[in-house]
């Protein structure tokens, strides 16, 4: 059912931990599953991601995405690491199944919602960057997969 790529990550998941004074945090939540999401940025004058943690309290496949979006953001801008879509990310781990792709969404908001607190603490946009909902079952409705 899970692809080698998924349960490599879910059974070594990369960059757990959590980053003191980040550049920006980033914390969501499914109301429908009771998931939760933090991610930690650590981004340098560049606007280029240094580092990168998560923490998560959450499915094997919300570990699994969050641990290859981390990968995926690490040495990226700012602007680049708004590229790391969920379907990005789930192409890198050779898919995921339909009833877990809501999953995957928790990464990539959790992610925008770091960039976001970097955002205003300085005083840039970030394009297409979006104020990010605190609970991301609200997306379900227009969700495109
Ligand atoms: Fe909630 Fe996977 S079941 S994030």
């Amino acid at each position: 059912m899970y692809t080698e790529k998924v349960m490599d990550h879910f059974q070594h998941p990369r960059n757990v931990g959590e980053i003191e004074n980040a550049s920006g945090v980033g914390t969501v939540g499914n109301a429908k599953c009771g998931d939760i999401m933090r991610i930690y940025l650590d981004i340098d004058d560049n606007q280029v991601i240094r580092d990168v943690k998560f923490k998560t309290f959450g499915c094997g496949a919300a570990v699994a995405t969050s641990s290859m979006a981390t990968e995926m953001v690490k040495g990226k801008t700012v602007q680049e690491a708004m590229e790391v879509t969920n379907k990005a990310v789930m192409e890198a781990l050779d898919g995921l199944p339909p009833v877990k792709v809501h999953c995957s969404l928790l990464a990539e908001e959790a992610i925008h919602a770091a960039l976001w607190d970097y955002a205003e603490k300085h005083g840039i946009v970030i394009e297409g960057l979006d104020k990010p909902k605190s609970d991301i079952s609200e997306h379900d409705e227009d969700e495109e997969y």
